[in-house]
């Protein structure tokens, strides 16, 4: 999704919304250094799971209605992807209580972060922005991009698509803004595609 190469897992990584996945747990596995941060981690692992659970009950009948929205040959089926999603949620419930400890799990919610500017060399962002164009207005895009810019040297977002695949209204207005203030904003091709034609993310960094 991120086009993350062996350089950018050398420094400081933010996950931001990170949900219920197991990057954290498996970056940390190999000795990368990330925090992850999401206002999910204020339940406990007994009710994430629930509402994971019946979550995925609703976007799988979803992606199943609409097949022809996604692209099949890496995930290769309806039942791979419930056991894809559900192992990472197994493996980050593990991982959550050593997690919260030692500070990789988070309660943050953007626009706001409690870190320090420049604490992070990287911050990730992954089907929260743009996809969520209805819930999230314009000015909630480029406030949370610009916070994570504030503590990160770059920032990714993906995908630049909305649920339904549709171009988001808020990514044009949000590029033009970000490089009016100073930003050096790319949109980039990434290797994963999933929902068909979700296959580009934002990258921002600061000059
Ligand atoms: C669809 S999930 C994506 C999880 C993960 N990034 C992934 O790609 O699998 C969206 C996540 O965004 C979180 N979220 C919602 N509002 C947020 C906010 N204001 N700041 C940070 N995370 C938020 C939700 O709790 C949820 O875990």
């Amino acid at each position: 999704m991120f086009a993350i190469t062996a350089p950018d897992t050398r420094g400081r990584i933010l996950d931001c919304g990170a949900g219920p996945a197991s990057f954290n747990a498996e970056a940390t596995a190999e000795g990368h250094r990330v925090v992850s941060c999401d206002p999910l981690y204020r339940f406990s692992a007994d009710q994430i799971r629930t509402s994971v659970e019946e979550a995925s009950v609703t976007l799988l009948a979803n992606v199943e209605e609409n097949t022809n929205r996604f692209v099949w040959d890496r995930m290769g089926s309806l039942d791979r992807l419930r056991e894809i999603r559900l192992g990472a949620m197994d493996r980050f419930l593990e991982d959550l209580p050593t997690g919260l400890e030692q500070g990789r799990y988070r309660e943050d919610a953007l626009p706001h972060l409690d870190f320090a500017d420049g604490e992070f060399d990287l911050a990730l962002c992954s089907h929260l922005l743009f996809l969520y164009s209805d819930t999230f207005s314009t000015g909630f895009h480029l406030a949370a991009i610009r916070e994570m810019c504030r503590v990160s040297g770059e920032t990714r977002v993906f995908p630049l698509l909305g649920a339904y695949g549709e171009p988001s209204p808020h990514l044009d207005p949000v590029i033009r803004h970000l490089r009016k203030l100073g930003y050096r904003v790319e949109r980039r091709k990434v290797p994963y595609e999933f929902l068909r034609g979700a296959n580009e993310m934002l990258a921002v960094t600061r000059l």
